[in-house]
């Protein structure tokens, strides 16, 4: 069972509880045990380093008689000492690496039941790179075959379900959407090993988002083989919620110490300059003059502090919102990481469904680059189809670094109002017309002050689609004359209706600015704060991110005039009046829901009769609520019948 607790771009920060009854919490990291090695134990990687959760293989203890007969008397867990989520692979690896194995897939998922693993695995085909597709299609079905096997086979113990399909995306996302179907646990993507060992990582990305198109939402995607913390945040980004590491053992005997910036061996360092538990007071004269088993154990410990390190800073930006930030410094630490993160830019519209329509926390452009986050394509789509101006004409101003802009130019905007020009701002961002400049993200954004050339050429020329579009006449503001006689617009209601258009768009906003229309202004600040239409108080706008919460009067409009299914989400009589009375709208309870909503949309939430029940906020997106057993849905603000008491 998969909880989703937060979430930023395409990452969940979420809880896995197995059948067994033990959890782990998400993205996590599975260090890998070899059974005969254990360079660190278990008990190690649970008490001191708390990992909750571990990898070993089956298809080796299968294979050492001694290791077989002990596993099946006294179970995994007792065996190894661990007492976290203890999963098991099932050979595929070792196919890869040595050629064919000599199980079968039953042997092995019946295996695994035999020694009482929490997470069995399927005795996938691994799907090679260089293959042909017509190979990769035949390793694909061959692997659904065993995967709808391993189902029927699995009884209580859970069971990866893995991906194949190398680097055909077509093939990846249909063996995600077939596998979706089957009754699967956890859903690996593999056969991605060689591609993180050749630096392919812009080939990854497409692997793992089109899988991503696939999968089930419900469940956790496991990145096999994936476990240097150098790529840890870019995949929890791209929605991959487990990892797993040999590595850190494999390059410890060689040698090779992980940090955040790569791999480097001890034989070419110049210095030891790492503070982590394992290496601390120790020299990198000291390192090499130690004895091999040593050296292997201190090493090893140190490559899995900096995979403990990254993965709680990832877990930290994840939960502040800021997780596009860390991954995109983290993609500067490679040539082929940047490639990976341009690559992202592809599949901005997908992730669009899934990123948040706001967050605490400002956003830093750190290049080119950060013009990859649906934040951006959001805005300029938005701004394309729903903006309408409140005059024909258009005086641009130059960003200039102070924000929001309308405190920044309040002469010059005063002055373009009077003349009966539109204020229109040409930021990074592209064009923001005056209204919308206190909206999430353009004022909680930060750009550096220099500008780029490439930053300037994308803001240009959506600056030029969108005033075509939306003016027939544009003028520079800078040569306006002075319009000292002119009427001033009531600028605060242009505002509070574009923001509205933005946020609701058009139908909805014409039920809510019907009639006469009163604002509550802040008197500290001079922001809006309540919009009051014929009487009856129907949004709020929140300083935060100028955006609005939607208040029940408001609802009610919308529904009596918006047709359904659009910013509706529907409930089953069983929890009308839970929900009426304010209490949060969970998965299971939701029968229908509009697929246009993003998390943090305001949303009504309705009964079969399309009667408005309460307000409140999407915490989810259509396919996860029906996707998922458990959690919040929707985080109800207030209800139709607390109102009413
Ligand atoms: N470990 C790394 N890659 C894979 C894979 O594709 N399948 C399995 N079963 N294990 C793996
Ligand atoms: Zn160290």
């Amino acid at each position: 069972m998969f909880e989703i607790l937060r979430r930023d771009g395409m990452a969940r920060l979420g809880r896995f509880t197995t059948t067994s009854g033990r959890t782990v919490e998400t993205p996590a990291l599975l260090p890998v045990i070899n059974p005969k090695i254990k360079t660190v134990t278990p008990r190690e990687l649970y008490d001191e380093f708390g990992f909750g959760a571990m990898i070993t293989n089956s298809y080796i203890i299968k294979n050492t008689p001694a290791l077989k007969e002990q596993a099946q008397r006294e179970g995994l867990h007792q065996m190894l000492d661990y007492p976290g989520v203890i999963m098991t692979d099932s050979g595929t690896f070792q196919s890869h690496m040595y050629g064919t194995v000599e199980v079968t897939n039953q042997e092995m998922v019946e295996f695994q039941k035999s020694i009482g693993t929490d997470i069995g695995t399927v005795l996938d085909i691994f799907t090679e790179p260089f293959w042909s597709e017509e190979k990769t299609k035949w390793a694909v079905d061959e692997t659904l075959k065993r995967t709808q096997e391993a189902c029927g086979l699995k009884g209580d113990m859970m069971i990866n379900g893995v991906v194949q399909g190398s680097v055909y995306p077509a093939l990846r996302e249909n063996c995600a959407r077939r596998m979706a179907e089957m009754d699967i646990d956890v859903q690996p993507i593999g056969g991605v090993v060689p591609l993180m060992e050749q630096y392919r990582y812009s080939d990854l990305v497409d692997v793992i988002m089109s899988a991503k198109k696939g999968l089930n939402p419900s469940r956790p995607v496991h990145l096999f083989g994936a476990g240097h913390p150098m790529i840890l945040a870019f995949a929890t980004l791209m929605g991959c919620d487990f990892f797993d590491s040999a590595s850190y053992a494999k390059f410890a005997k060689d040698g090779r110490m992980m940090f955040i910036d790569g791999t480097f061996k001890i034989s070419d360092m110049q210095s030891l300059d790492c503070d982590c538990p394992a290496c601390r007071g120790m020299t990198l004269a000291g390192l090499r003059k130690m004895d091999q088993e040593q050296r292997v154990k201190l090493i090893a410990r140190h490559n899995l502090y900096q995979i403990t390190h990254e993965l709680k800073l990832v877990k930290r930006y994840l939960q502040e919102g800021r997780l596009w930030e860390l991954a995109e410094l983290r993609c500067r630490a490679h040539p082929a990481l940047l490639d990976a993160l341009r690559k992202l830019r592809d599949y901005q519209d997908f992730m669009e469904q899934y990123d948040p329509l706001s967050r605490d926390g400002a956003i830093f452009y750190t290049g080119i680059e950060s013009r990859g986050r649906p934040v951006f394509s959001r805005y300029a789509g938005r701004i394309m189809t729903r903006y309408q101006a409140p005059t024909p004409k258009a005086a641009l101003f130059y960003d200039r670094g102070g924000k929001p802009y309308s405190r920044a130019f309040v002469q010059e905007f005063a002055n373009a109002r009077r003349g009966g020009y539109t204020p229109v701002v040409i930021s990074p961002f592209g064009p923001v017309p005056a209204e919308l400049d206190e909206v999430y993200p353009i004022a909680q954004s930060l750009f550096p002050t220099i500008e780029d050339s490439d930053t300037m050429k994308e803001s240009e020329d959506l600056s030029l689609e969108f005033l075509k579009e939306a003016f027939g006449e544009v003028v520079n503001g800078a040569e306006l004359p002075d319009f000292k006689d002119g009427e001033l617009p009531n600028s605060d209601l242009q505002r509070a209706e574009a923001v509205s258009r933005y946020q609701f768009g058009e139908d909805a906003t014409r039920a809510l600015f019907r009639g006469r229309i009163d604002l509550v202004v802040s008197r500290k600040t001079g922001k809006i704060r309540n919009v009051i239409s014929d009487g009856e108080h129907v949004l709020s706008m929140r300083a935060g991110d100028g955006l609005y919460t939607l208040r029940m009067e408001g609802a009610r409009r919308i529904i009596a005039s918006v047709p359904a299914p659009a910013m509706r989400v529907a409930v089953m009589d069983d929890a009308v009046p839970f929900v009426s009375q304010g209490r949060n709208v969970f998965c299971q309870f939701v029968t229908s829901a509009d697929g246009s909503l993003v998390p943090k949309d305001e949303v009504v939430v309705v009964d079969k009769n399309d009667r408005p029940l309460a307000t409140g906020q999407m915490l989810l997106v259509k396919d996860e609520i029906a996707a998922m057993k458990k959690g919040i849905a929707v985080k109800v603000r207030s209800g139709a019948g607390e109102e009413a008491e």
